[in-house]
């Protein structure tokens, strides 16, 4: 059987990491997977983090299974982070929250609910989307179509095509957006378009999920949540997958949710059951560790505080590489424009540069982005931002001339 098969290509975006590993360069810099570095290059353990573990450690009694959707203390500190703790969603149960292995594992959980319970349901993603969008839901079975997002003229939202596509999106088909730092572009919906576009799904019944992963890195961990809030606002069936990849630091730990949000607390818990269903026959149920830790700090008043401090470092510093970023290339004689790059939110950009300009970074200069041109800024440092700026500079030079 085997024998007979050719090798699936290497993952986009995983695929770079490996590829990183393998090369001799000192000089390397990868710029390809969405993580968190610190100025010095690593990627740390969140001090709450560490001091939540301390914790678990010395007062963790058993390691027997989670219930199917989690632990209820973890669900709770998921819906007052994503809705805030007094929002009616909240109050009268409207949503169902369960833990997950991380982001993309809430998403697959999503993708199987969907061919479960709404049949022929056509799934809407952005052009571009991150590359395992389509991957995922092609996966549980569900047909997969794109809606115009990005203008590269522009650097911006299409947003007059986005609408006129989602006019057309017919009923009972579900529309996934990028609840904020778009991936892989870096820009989002304004907090008036979140209303318009909540209005017209809400208006068509076309049911919003919203892929969650990167609450904290554009403004501010309530101030994030404000395109969720719109679209919840509008009172129809949400679906809303989040990860504490980033904003925790818990990459390896796969943590995150899925959580649905209904017109009533029975219709919240009709739908939680058919989630469990998806869960059960997918993992059973969701790892212990990581959740216990977002659950530690979350219902925790003064690791919270601390942690909120952490994640506002985090956006901080890839806030200041962005404009150092602009600065240094400017300084290396660069005349394309990249100042739309200090504009751009969360970790990633669209940096313009073509898949030929990529390849040459890469072969060239040990630099590895992602093949569409996408940049992780959390990956550039202080250090490292001369010896990027100057490839870059070098690579345009070789490709324009
Ligand atoms: C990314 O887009 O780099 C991250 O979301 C990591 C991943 O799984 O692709």
């Amino acid at each position: 059987m085997f024998e007979k098969l050719t090798p699936a290509p290497p993952d986009s975006i995983l695929g770079l990491t490996e590829a990183f590993k393998q090369d001799p360069n000192p000089r390397k810099i990868n710029l390809g997977v969405g993580v968190y570095k610190d100025a010095d290059g690593n990627t740390p353990i969140l001090r709450t983090v560490s001091l939540a573990e301390e914790r678990l450690l010395a007062s963790e009694k058993t390691k027997s299974y989670l219930p199917i959707d989690g632990s209820p203390a973890f669900q709770r500190a998921t819906q007052e982070l994503l809705f805030g703790a007094d929002h009616e969603i909240v109050t009268n149960k409207r949503a169902a929250t369960a833990q997950a292995p991380g982001g993309t594992g809430a998403l697959r959980v999503a993708a199987d609910f969907i061919a479960a319970t709404m049949p022929g349901a056509t799934v809407w993603v952005s052009d571009p989307t991150w590359p395992n969008h389509p991957g995922i839901f092609k996966a549980a079975g569900l047909a997969v179509r794109t809606y115009p997002y990005f203008d590269p003229a522009a650097h911006g939202v299409k947003f007059e095509a986005m609408i006129e596509t989602l006019q057309d999106i017919p009923a009972g088909d579900v529309l996934v957006l990028h609840g904020c730092c778009h991936n892989p572009t870096g820009v989002d919906l304004a907090p008036a378009q979140w209303r318009q576009v909540g209005e017209i799904v809400a208006g068509r019944g076309v049911m919003p999920l919203i892929d969650f992963a990167y609450q904290g890195f554009a403004e501010g961990l309530e101030q994030d949540a404000a395109g969720v809030r719109a679209m919840c606002g509008t009172g129809g069936d949400i679906l809303i997958a989040n990860s504490y990849s980033k904003n925790f630091g818990l990459y390896n730990e796969r943590v995150g949710a899925l959580t649905v949000v209904a017109s009533s607390a029975e219709a919240a818990q009709a739908a939680a059951s058919h989630v469990k269903l998806a869960v059960r026959t997918n993992y059973s149920n969701p790892p212990a560790h990581g959740g216990a830790i977002v659950s530690a700090i979350l219902n925790d008043a003064q690791l919270h505080r601390q942690w909120e401090q952490e994640v506002t470092e985090m956006r901080e510093r890839i806030n200041a590489m962005r404009h150092l970023f602009v600065e240094t290339l400017n300084e290396k004689g660069v005349q394309q424009d990249f100042d739309f790059i200090a504009r751009q939110r969360g970790m990633f950009s669209f940096s313009g540069l073509s898949a030929e300009q990529v390849k040459l970074l890469r072969d060239k200069y040990s630099i590895y982005a992602v093949g569409s041109g996408r940049i992780n800024v959390a990956g550039m440092t202080e250090a490292n931002m001369e010896y990027l700026c100057e490839a870059i500079a070098g690579v345009l030079r070789a490709t324009q001339a």
